[in-house]
């Protein structure tokens, strides 16, 4: 072992420290050779290594060394699967450590707020708590393994449009419940060695100045002690990004910024104490790689079956009328569409893979079964060709069953670009219908990073949805289809039935360089549940070729503070002939109105693998943030005291059993009085309730206004006087209540105790 990070801290001349604060290339960190400082390099990442030998970029347009394409996390998210995310994790480091990385840049993790966001087949799902779970092992798993993640884009990054300097205008409570949930597990669990920084501005502020995120509630909120990364090219203006915690700028900007640093320490602007601790930090992220130990040999094949493994858990099959699937040896197929042959299995741009192996669907379910191919279209093609649809039909009509490969095309999603529809090419649809004419038993297996409309819905038996799988995903999606293994996948995301009904439909993706989440807190199934918009497959749908039935609901109390926990235990049994996985979701209700909620929110889930027969027990443990909203005033996450709901099932639609618990807040909100607050304001706080009674009846008697006239309800008085504010004592009592007194009367409300 070296120099210590104080001895180095030390010796490093001003300059020196200055240069770290840089990279040396488009993926290394600055080097001092006098010290024995070595380059860390830092590659793309996540679901892969994107090791690039010569030319990088960040577009994923130059070619890098092979490595295993694991499925991106538009797949992973539907395998709610934390195992199996951890296991991708410390596959993914075992190659970095064969070829030397010391951070891949990943997981991903910005919500998906709009299904158009190009860049969604890199993040897991709309729900926070689902992608910040995951995100926390995709990290532990790499790290684990003695390699850095780098979590992503920190934060509000949810479009491509305008990327690199787009601002986006989202409200404290959205930001809170939405969009920081996403990150905040993941970092206080998941510990990364980097946090990135995101490219775009939030209310104002680029990621990679912006002290709020950086400093104010990544570290000081959450605690955390890594190092923060400019998304590549993310710097602008660097003195004001290090003050607010922005420690290393990436990739090399030459001396450009490092000089401006220097300048700002020697002309006394700039503490040279912001210096050190970016510094501090960086040298910090080599004291962990030192610490890693000796690499474990690498075996891509062994890789190659764990993404085979991975894949099979992330298929989701959204339909399956008449059990058309799975397909029997005996059935004679007929496999249509480019995509069989030619797999979209990841997405474009500077996660793109240069896999060591490939196999294509074709040639899988051929291993498997009575097959014929006809290609029926191009993956990209609009218009159907006469002679291609011909054929198909002609084949179809000859066959058992029809496999249509269907789905986009990779220029349709991409780092860097929306989507400005969620159609698939015409052609795919023209063939559909046409061939569905000539054969009932349509099978659509859709390869796509984010969901599409299905205007062939009607006509297909059944839909698998098949993401973008990695490379072994051909395998994964053949033993699916002919039942070798049993779908388990569930949708980290709901499938809207057209695009206008997606809750950021109107403000997607902005005018010019801006966009206003106006949603608010309304994202994915949090709107189309609460506002009973019927999408076309729910948030957390996935059929299985078993049957689970949810047996029994247990909480092990009936009520609880917001300090204490509450144990939910949900047994779950195999009814079926086959063994298969549940993923178990936990959604609670609040049944207080008010606040503005979402009707529900997933703050549980479990996976459990069952035997024909069997039953387990998925346990779940509830605490204060599985009841609490953020409280914009309080700037915390409170609890409304008050019964909950716990409502368990295996989709956001499909409910099977319900509980309820009252829970009781603990926290002491100090609230403040004006002239301008109402009789309501002051009655509904506890500490105020007393004296509001009082002024509300000498309100009711003095100010000459008759609430008895008509047909009122019994409280009608009541409700009124709510509503006024208290400088109207002093006005409808005509100055017989005074200025004076209502002075009193507010020094009395705001001294009141708040215990
Ligand atoms: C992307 C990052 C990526 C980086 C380095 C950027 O354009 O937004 O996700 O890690 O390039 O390739």
């Amino acid at each position: 072992m070296g120099q210590s990070v104080d001895e180095l801290l030390k010796e490093l001349t001003l300059e020196e420290k200055c240069s770290l604060l840089s990279g040396e290339t488009f993926n290394d960190s600055q080097s001092v050779p006098r010290l024995g400082i070595e380059k860390m390099l830092m590659t793309d990442g996540p679901h892969g290594l994107r090791k690039q030998s010569d030319k990088p970029d960040h577009l994923g347009m130059n070619v890098s060394v092979p490595a295993t394409c694991f499925p991106p996390a538009c797949a992973l998210g539907s395998s709610w699967n934390r195992e199996i995310v951890y296991k991708m994790g410390e596959a993914l480091a075992s190659e970095c450590r064969a070829e030397n990385v010391a951070v891949i840049l990943g997981p991903g993790n910005n919500i998906k707020r709009s299904p158009l966001c190009g860049r969604n087949f890199e993040y897991f799902s709309e729900d926070p708590y689902l992608a910040s779970n995951l995100a926390a092992q995709h990290i532990k798993g790499v790290q684990s393994k003695g390699v850095g993640a780098s979590l992503k884009h920190f934060a509000v990054n949810n479009q491509e449009t305008k990327r690199l300097t787009l601002n986006a205008t989202v409200d404290e409570r959205t930001l809170r419940e939405i969009y920081l949930t996403s990150f905040e597990t993941a970092v206080k669990e998941g510990k990364p060695w980097t946090v990135m920084c995101a490219y775009n501005r939030l209310n104002g502020e680029f990621g990679s100045e912006n002290k709020y995120l950086l400093n104010d509630i990544l570290r000081e909120e959450w605690g955390y002690d890594g190092l923060v990364v400019t998304d590549w090219g993310a710097a602008n203006d660097r003195v004001k990004g290090l003050i607010a915690g922005q420690d290393l700028e990436m990739p090399s900007s030459g001396t450009v910024n490092d000089s401006k640093v220097e300048a700002a320490v020697k002309d006394g602007s700039l503490p040279v104490e912001y210096v050190d601790r970016a510094v501090r930090r960086l040298l910090e992220l080599r004291e962990k790689l030192h610490a890693a130990g000796e690499a474990e040999p690498v075996s891509y094949e062994k890789n190659h079956r764990i993404a085979e493994e991975i894949a099979e858990e992330c298929i989701v099959l959204l339909k399956n009328e008449d059990k058309v699937l799975p397909l029997k040896a005996e059935d004679k197929v007929v496999v249509i569409g480019e995509f069989a042959e030619k797999p979209r299995f990841q997405g474009g741009g500077s996660s793109h893979i240069n896999t060591t192996f490939l196999n294509k669907p074709l040639e899988e379910l051929k291993k498997l079964g009575n097959v014929e191919y006809v290609k029926g279209f191009a993956c990209a093609a609009e218009e159907c060709d006469a002679n291609l649809l011909a054929e198909a039909v002609e084949a179809a009509s000859r066959a058992d069953k029809v496999v249509i490969c269907a789905g986009l095309p990779e220029v349709y999603e991409t780092e860097g670009m929306d989507r400005e529809h969620l159609n698939i090419p015409g052609a795919q649809i023209r063939l559909i219908e046409e061939v569905a004419k000539h054969n009932k038993n349509i099978i659509v297996v859709l390869s796509n990073g984010a969901p599409v409309v299905m205007p062939f819905e009607p006509q297909a038996k059944a839909i698998v949805e098949g993401y973008l799988l990695g490379q072994a995903g051909a395998e994964a999606l053949a033993k699916v289809l002919y039942g070798k293994t049993n779908p388990s996948g569930k949708l980290a995301e709901t499938f809207p039935q057209r695009l206008e009904d997606t809750p950021c439909f109107l403000n997607f993706p902005g005018e010019g360089y801006h966009v206003e989440y106006r949603e608010g807190i309304f994202v994915g199934y949090r709107y189309y549940d609460t506002c009973k918009v019927k999408p076309l497959f729910c948030f957390g749908h996935g059929l299985s070729y078993t049957n689970f039935s949810y047996e029994e609901i247990t909480v092990d109390r009936e009520s609880m503070t917001d300090q204490e926990k509450a144990t939910v235990r949900v047994k779950v049994k195999n009814t079926g002939a086959v063994a298969g996985k549940e993923v178990v979701e936990l959604y609670i209700h609040d049944c207080q109105t008010d606040i503005v909620r979402p009707y529900k929110e997933l703050k549980g889930f479990q996976k459990l693998s069952l035997e024909p027969g069997e039953e387990k027990e998925a346990v779940f443990e509830l605490d204060k943030r599985s009841f609490a909203y953020y409280d914009v005033e309080a700037k915390d996450f409170l609890v409304q005291s008050g019964r909950f709901e716990i409502l368990v099932g295996a989709s956001s639609e499909d409910i099977r059993l319900k509980a309820a618990i009252e829970v009781t807040s603990t926290a002491i909100v100090k609230k403040h009085f004006y002239r301008n607050s109402t009789f309501g304001e002051i009655y509904y706080y506890e500490p105020t309730r007393e004296i509001a009674r009082e002024m509300m009846d000498y309100f009711e008697r003095e100010s000459g206004i008759d609430f008895s006239l008509g047909d009122r309800p019994a409280d009608f008085a009541f409700r009124v006087i709510c509503d006024f504010p208290l400088k109207t004592l002093v006005t409808f009592t005509k100055g017989r209540f005074s200025e004076q007194q209502l002075t009193e009367l507010l020094e009395k409300l705001n001294g009141v105790s708040h215990e």
